[in-house]
């Protein structure tokens, strides 16, 4: 869930370097920021909870609270199902066609362009993501992804196929029903995009439900989504906690299908609920611990730039972060030495001053969580070479910190950290780094930085992970598929390959 800076304005480019803030938005004053719409989006309308609850949500470069927000549970997801229900079953969206979802989606795109300083600021708000890096690379990731899937919104289509008889035999792809979705903090929108991109596009009925973290910007885009002419019912919106709202949402009788992003041990219980409820369909994009390799002829200054970005990108909240880096032994000293002085450098502060690269942790627990893996590192017997406190004592920022001497069984090099903490590790040979590499339950991704054709692909089909990236890192594309291997997921989302996951296959068989 990444870009460059280069990408995020033109496409594809594996050149790896930090975005710039805009000159005119270098200084933003984050308490000029309104938060517009703050109760959860049911049926085409804002409406509060059914218990009237509501929950705080939390400027994590402050800890000062933002506003209240309408909190979901079992009732409010129900209404959210009926209207999702009623919207797929008979409501316009039932009747209309492709062309017409295709003109929404791109409308939609249009009105997420048109107010993306807004969202921006938002999203940077909850989240504490620097401004620069919403503005340069979530919100255009996001746009691009509503009209890549709006132009496939009138191209989802079955085959005709020959079968032994005289039978005219053919498949339609329709659309799963109502979807219920279930996205994490680290790229709000951007997760939103990703869910809702392929599941309009296909035909379906949303109900989101946004990480408790994060649920502003959700709330913002149903309204546009609204506003440019989705049909009440087809988008809904409830925030809310995981084991009330999102637990309602897995284990619910009448939604045909979940979409998970987040923690492997919650996709587990995702699925568990769907399991024990109705059998809905389920699709998973959870952790990762994700192996970046250098080899010693890669060229050396991009592999830094590019791993320095894969690990420290988005306060390291990424699930592909590349935290397991492995350099061969004979480049090790010399890459150690320039990763750290790079790491060192690295400014962390306010998201809204553009001086800064690096903003807060997500929240306090995640703040918490990362300073206790960089203790159990220590206590392990790892070697710290720079970080590993608190910055200052308000908000939730972290220094980037690096390790060197780690071994594999240690909790550093196994667990997903999804902090600033990145663990640098020597190898000799291919072989034996191979297996390395795979020796983990997850299998989101890899990289390999070589100037050697052979090796690099030689790597590229040993690796276990949903994608590969050679000599480059983060590259990210609404039509490249994205998912996990082994515990890092099921299905894949974006790219072509997202529609089996929003369609049912249907086979007619005709007697001619
Ligand atoms: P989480 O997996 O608990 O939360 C993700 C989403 O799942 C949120 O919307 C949450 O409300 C929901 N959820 C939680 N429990 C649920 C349940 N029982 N049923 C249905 N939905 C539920 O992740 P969390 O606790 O926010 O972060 C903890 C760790 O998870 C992070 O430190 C990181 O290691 C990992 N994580 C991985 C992500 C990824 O993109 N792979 C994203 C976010 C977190
Ligand atoms: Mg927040």
């Amino acid at each position: 869930m990444a870009a460059t800076k280069t990408q995020a304005k033109a496409g594809n480019s594996a050149k790896l370097t930090r975005p710039v803030a805009n000159g005119k938005h270098a200084k933003v004053s984050s308490g000029a920021i309104s938060v517009p719409y703050q109760k959860m989006f049911i049926g085409g309308r804002f409406v509060d909870s059914v218990s009237g609850k509501t929950f705080e949500t939390l400027n994590p470069a402050t800890g000062n609270v933002i506003c209240q927000v309408a909190e979901g549970d079992k009732a409010d997801i129900d209404l959210a199902v009926k209207a999702a229900r009623k919207a797929f079953e008979s409501g316009p969206w039932s009747k209309m066609h492709g062309p017409d979802r295709a003109r929404l989606l791109n409308k939609l795109a249009d009105a997420i362009e048109a107010n993306r300083e807004e969202l921006a600021k938002l999203e940077s708000l909850d989240n504490g993501k620097p401004y620069s890096d919403s503005f340069n690379i979530d919100l255009p990731l996001t746009v691009k992804c509503f009209r890549y899937f709006a132009g496939w919104a009138d191209k989802v289509m079955g085959k005709t196929i020959p079968i032994e008889g005289d039978f005219l035999c053919y498949t339609r792809h329709e659309p799963i029903g109502v979807v219920g979705q279930i996205i994490p903090w680290n790229f709000p929108i951007l997760m939103l995009a990703w869910k809702w991109g392929p599941a309009l596009a296909c035909g379906n009925t949303v109900v989101l439900k946004p990480a408790e973290q994060t649920p502003i910007t959700a709330l913002r885009i149903a309204k546009l989504a609204h506003e440019v002419g989705f049909p009440a019912g087809v988008i809904n919106v409830v925030p809310g906690y995981g084991p009330t709202a999102g637990a309602a949402l897995s284990s619910h009788m009448d939604v045909d299908k979940i979409g998970f992003t987040g923690e492997t041990t919650t996709g587990k219980l995702v699925m568990t609920a769907a399991a024990q409820s109705n059998l809905k369909r389920v699709s998973l994009e959870l952790g990762g611990k994700s192996p970046n390799i250098v080899f010693a002829d890669a060229d050396i200054d991009a592999a830094i730039e590019g791993a320095y970005f894969g690990l420290f990108f988005n306060q390291g909240q990424c699930c592909v972060a590349g935290s397991r880096l492995y350099v061969e032994e004979s480049i090790y000293d010399e890459f150690v030495k320039k990763m750290t002085a790079k790491a060192k450098s690295r400014k962390v502060g306010d998201p809204f001053d553009a001086a800064f690269e690096q903003g807060p942790q997500v929240s306090q627990e995640q703040m918490d969580k990362v300073l206790g893996y960089i203790d159990s590192g220590k206590k392990e017997g790892a070697k710290m070479l720079t970080g590993g406190g608190r910055v200052g004592s308000n908000g939730y920022f972290v220094e980037p910190t690096i390790f060197v001497d780690v071994k594999e069984e240690m909790k550093i090099a196994r667990e997903e950290i999804f902090g600033p903490v990145m663990s640098i590790m020597k190898f000799k040979h291919m072989d034996e780094i191979i297996e390395r590499a795979n020796k983990t339950m997850f299998g989101l991704a890899a990289a390999v930085w070589t100037k050697d054709v052979k090796k690099a692909l030689r790597m590229s089909n040993a690796l276990k992970a949903g994608t590969v990236w050679v000599n480059c890192y983060d590259v990210f594309d609404a039509a490249a598929p994205f998912g996990g291997f082994k515990m890092s997921g099921i299905g894949r989302e974006m790219g072509e390959y997202a529609l089996t996951q929003y369609t049912e296959v249907k086979t007619v068989i005709v007697a001619m």
